[in-house]
């Protein structure tokens, strides 16, 4: 059981400020929902809020069927809604009513069965019948395009989520079958999603039937358990409740933030239902809660991203932070972000929040600090891991330079202790030893880019990701980028001078690649399957930034155009620009 004391939350710090709290939780009675799975099917912290998808993506296509359900995997949101009750034969459907009339077609197919209860049906005949063809008469008028969908069972759905995202299973009106927490408990560890009382997949069991849900727990202690419907007023209930309930899941109309502060205090968590507005969503999350119920996971997904992101300008909190050479967006856990100093400090790396906050500092052991200038995160078999590239070379001595490789961690912040140096990767160049700060991984074309500072016209080299650590590579030299402005004065620089367009940071994202300058920042659109110098060679589109000390660090916030950049200085100036910028 999760009883973790909640502080008072202010809205503006919230989502990220939440995602540390919840990392905090783990080992609870709810540990498992705090996880959900990376795409190499590893388990991750959750982002939060969670988006659940209610009933399947039920915006789309018919509730509670297993296209739906897919739909709702692939958004992805980190849970699926669906509702379950019992058949005539003791078997576990899905399906949201307790008569088959607005969903599927069985007065058509059993004329004389009236009402047609699902408790009066076998489960072999609810899975015979069409729970699409409605969808396109009362739902989306003409979208017969899932004609003929069946109804599925439970075992179908967890088959169907299995690795690929957490299940929010909801008991429909289980006062109408007697024994459906036994039956679902079965199921459930018969598909091998529960082992010894715990889960072994993202899982939480709900109902509005608070009894029900007692019982249920009783069967699988570690299984997280949410009742749905009003939360409780009464002192000798919520005492009573918070012994085997980990969720408080009221419609979003009876939520305020004195409410979610409340379900907070009494160690519980929150996914209110059924929020399809987008300005709506935007105030739940203000106001705190651990997850939304949707039939529109997509747009939620984008409210949260927004939410998240970084905005405008604001500083770094830790002070220790104070010559920030190199930023990068975490892969792992959306609305955190990697920091590193410049040369002068040892091998580490701090996590930051989009406000600004303090998540932490990581030693990297075995790695070196001679000129740390630029990270990257990316994502290598399915795994989010950072590249740290200790490549400074003011007098263009050095004989060869260093990149570090490290997973991310896989638990949310706040950090502390150790990160371990994965592989080392050394090289050099092939026209010499050059000065440089701007590095990317492009981990779908394998390769690292590294763009030089004190060119006349920056010089672009890659070396391939997957290269043989030991002795140095030479870096392949790709050509010169000649899309920035001419420096201030209209004169290219000298060999080794440092100018207001010298790069000072390179960043990639699917759409998008970035040259941070010590001035402004430029940013280019590029095509899938572009070459970095083809897109390098586009015309950019300039990002005036503020006028800070020194910039030296820069990414995308996410998959989009808005980017994050960053100063030296105590504190590290930040500024983050909006996606149209
Ligand atoms: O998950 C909660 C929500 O589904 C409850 O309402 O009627 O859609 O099942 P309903
Ligand atoms: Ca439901």
């Amino acid at each position: 059981m999760l009883k973790l004391p909640l502080p008072a939350l202010r809205p503006a710090v919230l989502p990220v400020l939440l995602l540390a709290l919840l990392a905090a939780c783990v080992g609870g009675r709810g540990a498992p929902t705090d996880l959900h799975r990376a795409a190499d099917g590893s388990l991750l912290p959750l982002p939060v809020p969670l988006v659940i998808a209610h009933r399947g993506y039920s915006g789309i296509a018919p509730e509670n069927t297993e296209v739906a359900v897919a739909l709702g995997a692939d958004v992805p949101s980190e849970y699926v809604e669906i509702d379950v009750q019992m058949s005539a034969d003791g078997g576990i459907v899905v399906m949201h009513d307790t008569t088959l009339t607005r969903t599927t077609d069985a007065p058509l197919q059993y004329p004389l069965r009236a009402p047609w209860n699902v408790a009066d049906f076998t489960l072999e005949e609810m899975r015979a019948l069409d729970a699409g063809t409605w969808y396109g008469r009362d739902k989306e008028p003409g979208n017969f395009a899932y004609a003929g969908e069946p109804v599925p069972d439970l075992r179908t759905i967890l088959d169907t989520l299995r690795d690929r995202a957490g299940l929010l299973l909801e008991v429909k009106s289980p006062g109408l079958y007697p024994g459906i927490e036994a039956a679902i408990a079965a199921e459930l560890e018969a598909a091998g999603w529960v082992e010894a009382g715990a889960p072994t997949q993202p899982l939480i069991v709900q109902s509005f039937d608070w009894e029900s849900m007692a019982r249920y727990a009783q069967l699988h202690p570690q299984v997280p358990v949410g009742l749905l419907g009003n939360p409780p007023t009464d002192e000798a209930i919520w005492t009573a409740v918070a012994e085997y309930a980990d969720w408080m899941n009221p419609s979003h109309s009876r939520l305020d933030a004195e409410l979610v502060a409340e379900i907070h205090r009494r160690g519980l968590r929150t996914s209110p239902y059924t929020v399809n507005d987008a300005a709506r969503m935007r105030e739940l999350l203000d106001m705190g809660v651990d997850g939304i119920i949707t039939d529109q996971p997509t747009r939620l997904r984008q409210v949260r991203d927004a939410a998240l992101a970084p905005q405008g300008e604001f500083a770094l909190q830790n002070g220790e932070l104070n010559e920030l050479s190199g930023l990068a967006r975490s892969l792992a856990h959306p609305g955190v972000y990697w920091g590193h100093n410049d040369s002068g400090d040892r091998p580490r790396l701090f996590a930051f929040a989009g406000d600004g906050r303090d998540l932490g500092t990581l030693e990297l052991p075995g790695a070196g600090a001679v000129d740390w200038e630029d990270m990257a995160s990316f994502v290598e078999d399915g795994q989010p891991k950072l590249l740290l590239a200790d490549v400074g070379d003011n007098e263009a001595l050095r004989p060869f330079v260093t990149l570090y490789i490290a997973a991310e961690p896989a638990t949310a912040p706040p950090y502390s202790g150790m990160l371990p140096v994965e592989r080392t990767l050394t090289l050099t160049y092939p026209d010499g030893p050059r000065d440089c700060e701007g590095v990317a991984v492009d981990a779908q074309a394998g390769a690292i880019y590294l763009l030089s500072k004190r060119d006349p016209r920056p010089r672009l080299y890659r070396i391939p990701l997957g290269a043989p650590e030991g002795l140095p590579l030479t870096a392949e030299f790709l050509g010169e980028v000649d899309s920035l402005p001419l420096p201030k004065g209209g004169e290219l620089a000298a060999p080794g001078e440092i100018t207001n367009v010298s790069p000072t940071a390179l960043a990639l994202n699917s759409s998008h690649a970035l040259i941070v300058t010590l001035e402004h920042s430029y940013r280019y659109p590029r095509a899938p399957g572009q070459s970095l110098l083809e897109a390098l060679a586009g015309t950019p589109q300039r990002i005036v930034v503020p006028e800070y000390r020194q910039i030296e660090s820069g990414d995308f916030i996410a998959e989009g155009a808005a980017l994050l950049i960053g100063s030296e200085g105590r504190p590290a100036a930040m500024y983050a620009s909006a996606e149209g910028q």
